[in-house]
């Protein structure tokens, strides 16, 4: 059975929000046992006073050193050992769903201890915990609710509490991913369907969608996360490959319009872009919001950047294309392809005959656009970063 002893000033609410449900029904049978302990209980003060002023000065009390150890010798002896004891704390380290295996795996009995007022007294935590634990970089008023979270987190993953280990094994942070969207019944509700995939009975296609949801969360909602995925199986390679060309096609909802950039707009744009605004810039807006900035530069003949393995194709006359920020927020839509469509008119009513930029070669998306709107690889760049290609687009 695995023991949780929890210390708080509370141990009447906490203890009834851990016997509800599933947790309680552990309890009934015995894969768990939460106890909670009143830290009041073992003070010699006759006001039951746990706490005092703060030495050095400052606002408010700190909880005192003994009262704590007196109630976490008293659980050592009551089972003569002593359990791993947490320190809940805005000081610890932020607590996640690792940490709340390593505690199930590597423990059979934790002391959970909530502070209140300022705090406790250091030299309990020095003496007598072996780890502090953060629910998260905010402060709380007391250690119940993250005690209730780590001790929640920990017993659902003990054997027998849930139904069967494949309950947490497909949720959110298992494998350093998000869960895909869930659904129930009915089939259609206030309008909105469930995906079909899902009714189809082929449990392999329900397989792929979900991890293919679980992929695109996970790189949307958690960027940190996604940065630690290991994606390189056949299998996955393939979801990005079809999640790359779907997104390209996410049809923006409001119409794109491009116009010349004034400084007021510009110092309007919300998103990180290039400033001072450059000369030759434009706007490009999504109904009323600016989505992208850019530049269209005449070139002169002699400000002809040079190619290493390839030439320009154009004597004609040439504007240069360089982006100077985009909104985050619409990364995976078709804006990209409205933009260079947007390029494509601009170029044209100004009189030009190609439309010449560069490109990091490691840009795969941007470089997929480029080729989608009708860009043609010119080569490497000679000067500047070496990893920099040459695509030109004819307008006439
Ligand atoms: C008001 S806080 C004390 C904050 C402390 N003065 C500080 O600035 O670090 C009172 C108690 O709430 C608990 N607490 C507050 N924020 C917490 C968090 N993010 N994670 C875990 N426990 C927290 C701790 O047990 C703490 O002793």
């Amino acid at each position: 059975m695995y023991h949780i002893d929890i210390m708080t000033l509370f141990p009447d609410t906490v203890g009834d929000v851990l016997s509800e449900s599933i947790l309680g029904r552990a309890q009934e049978r015995d894969y768990i046992r939460i106890l909670t302990h009143q830290i009041r209980d073992y003070t010699k003060s006759k006001q039951k006073q746990v706490d005092d002023y703060p030495y050095g000065g400052g606002q408010g009390a700190v909880m005192q050193a003994d009262p704590l150890y007196q109630c976490w010798n008293h659980i050592c002896q009551q089972h003569q050992t002593k359990p791993h004891t947490i320190y809940l704390s805005p000081c610890g380290k932020t607590f996640t769903q690792e940490d709340a295996r390593r505690l199930a795996r590597e423990h059979n009995h934790l002391i959970l201890v909530c502070g209140h007022y300022e705090g406790i007294d250091q030299r309990f935590i020095d003496g007598y915990v072996d780890e502090e634990i953060s629910l998260g970089d905010f402060v709380l008023t007391g250690g119940e609710i993250a005690a209730m979270a780590v001790a929640d987190a920990v017993c659902r993953l003990i054997p027998g509490v849930l139904s069967h280990d494949a309950c947490f094994e497909d949720e959110s942070h298992w494998n350093g991913m998000l869960e895909y969207p869930q659904y129930s019944r009915p089939a259609q509700w206030h309008g909105m369907e469930v995906p079909a995939v899902l009714t189809c009975g082929d449990h392999k296609k329900v397989e792929r969608w979900r991890r293919k949801q679980s992929i695109i969360r996970t790189r949307d909602r958690r960027p940190d996360l996604y940065a630690k995925l290991d994606l390189s199986s056949k299998e996955d390679q393939k979801l990005l490959s079809e999640i790359q060309a779907e997104e390209l096609q996410k049809p923006l909802p409001l119409p794109i319009t491009c116009t010349p950039a004034t400084p007021e707009a510009w110092n309007e744009i919300s998103w990180p872009h290039t400033v001072p605004m450059p000369q030759h810039s434009y706007v490009v807006w999504h109904g009323p919001q600016p989505a992208a900035c850019l530049s269209l530069t005449p070139l002169a003949a002699e400000d002809d950047t040079e190619i290493q393995d390839g030439k320009w194709s154009a004597q004609e006359p040439s504007v240069w294309l360089q982006f100077h920020g985009q909104d985050p927020t619409l990364t995976h839509t078709d804006l990209m392809n409205r933009v260079l469509s947007c390029v494509h008119h601009v170029g044209q009513e100004l009189g030009f005959s190609w439309v010449r930029t560069a490109t990091d070669k490691r840009n795969k998306p941007q470089l997929a656009y480029l080729k989608e709107a009708g860009f043609q690889y010119r080569g490497n760049l000679l000067h500047g970063n070496a990893r920099q290609v040459a695509y030109e687009l004819r307008l006439k």
